[in-house]
């Protein structure tokens, strides 16, 4: 079968392979993969900068956010022929720490989970996967093959979830919520916020295409100046761009005892000059709140599902902005202005 694989470390490296058909022992359930979303993580392991291969093994099987389809399930395992399902990104620990022991993985605190496309263990940038039911999610068939937006949406879930238990700290009865950038994490995100009923505020660079339609479309605003030329005080930024100054410039600008959520992977090595004394100083007199949040667990995967089935399904779509053919899986790789979500077409549903 046909799979898509790196040399983590090795810039460039990506190919398309004839690889092994999943064996019993990866799981007991087949799942057809249908299709595979690439992000910011995935063109970073394609650059070699990120990724390890399985133990043994010097290719890694890319891909993580996937929408497949049970054609194999044993009985009694929750799961049909025909379901469509969403393979969980990160597994346990093998000790496992106090954290994977109860299902909360994604904060492991040993750093030896794995994950899927990234982490020593093969990716669903393949015709075919196995896996156990505990390891599936289930996607509503009315989402299809949307369902690939499953992944990125448990993420943002997951920062909803952080910055609500720090804020919940206090009596908290939020009104204003800002997201930077408007990539499918930061839509996803906004998305979120407008469901949650709060005045949602998305900011980002481009001043025209796709992304400021699809914003006003939720029912957000979009802005592509400065935070503080258009919102005072929000309670909650979720902050999606990792750009160093955007993040300073979130903690400058969230109001008095509210909470930014970083999820944004940033790039290392660049310099910023910051008044460190100032932003330790403003924190503790307005009892800010920052908090980093990575991956999800199962509960985030549940919570983004009830999330995309309270979606608009045609503006669910529009974030789809390219389809490739596994065979022309290159052409994914390559960043176009336009680009919101790009997926490979591993097969027709
Ligand atoms: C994935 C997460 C993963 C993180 C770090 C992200 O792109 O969505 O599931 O934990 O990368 O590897």
């Amino acid at each position: 079968m046909k799979a898509i694989t790196v040399v983590p470390g090795k810039a460039n490296s990506t190919s398309l392979e004839d690889f092994a058909a999943p064996t019993p022992d990866e799981g007991s359930v087949l799942v057809d993969t249908i299709a595979v979303g690439i992000c910011g993580t995935d063109l970073e392991i394609a650059g070699g900068e990120y990724g390890w291969a399985p133990l043994g093994h010097e290719r890694l099987v890319l891909g993580h956010e996937s929408i497949g389809r049970v054609r194999e399930a044993p009985a009694g395992s929750g799961f049909a022929e025909g379901d469509y399902v969403v393979g969980i990104v990160r597994r346990p620990d093998p000790v496992p720490c106090y954290n994977c022991a109860v299902g909360e993985w994604d904060f492991c605190r040993n750093g030896q989970y794995t994950e899927h496309g990234i982490k020593s263990l093969d990716g669903f940038m393949r015709q075919q996967y196995r896996a156990e039911p505990d390891a599936l999610v289930k996607v509503d068939s009315a989402l299809g093959e949307l369902g690939v937006l499953l992944e990125p949406t448990s993420v943002v879930a997951k920062a909803w979830e952080q910055a609500e238990r720090v804020a919940n700290r206090a009596t908290w009865h939020p009104k204003v919520a800002v997201v930077t950038g408007a990539g499918p994490i930061g839509l996803l995100a906004a998305l979120i916020g407008v469901q949650k009923g709060l005045a949602v505020h998305v900011f980002d660079q481009m001043t025209d295409g796709l992304k400021p339609d699809l914003v006003r479309e939720i029912g957000a605003t979009y802005h592509t100046g400065p935070i503080e030329q258009s919102v005072t005080d929000p309670d909650i930024i979720i902050e999606c761009t990792g750009v160093a100054s955007l993040v300073f410039d979130a903690i400058e600008h969230i109001g008095s005892g509210g909470v930014v959520c970083l999820t944004g992977v940033s790039s290392i090595g660049r310099e910023l000059s910051i008044d460190a004394g100032m932003v330790n100083r403003s924190m503790v007199l307005a009892n800010e709140g920052i908090v980093g949040s990575v991956n999800a667990n199962r509960r985030h995967y549940e919570d983004a599902a009830t999330a995309l089935a309270t979606a608009n399904v045609e503006w669910l779509s529009k974030l789809v902005t390219r389809k490739v053919p596994i065979d022309d899986f290159a052409q994914a790789f390559e960043r176009q202005p336009d680009d919101v979500k790009v997926v490979i077409q591993i097969s027709a549903e």
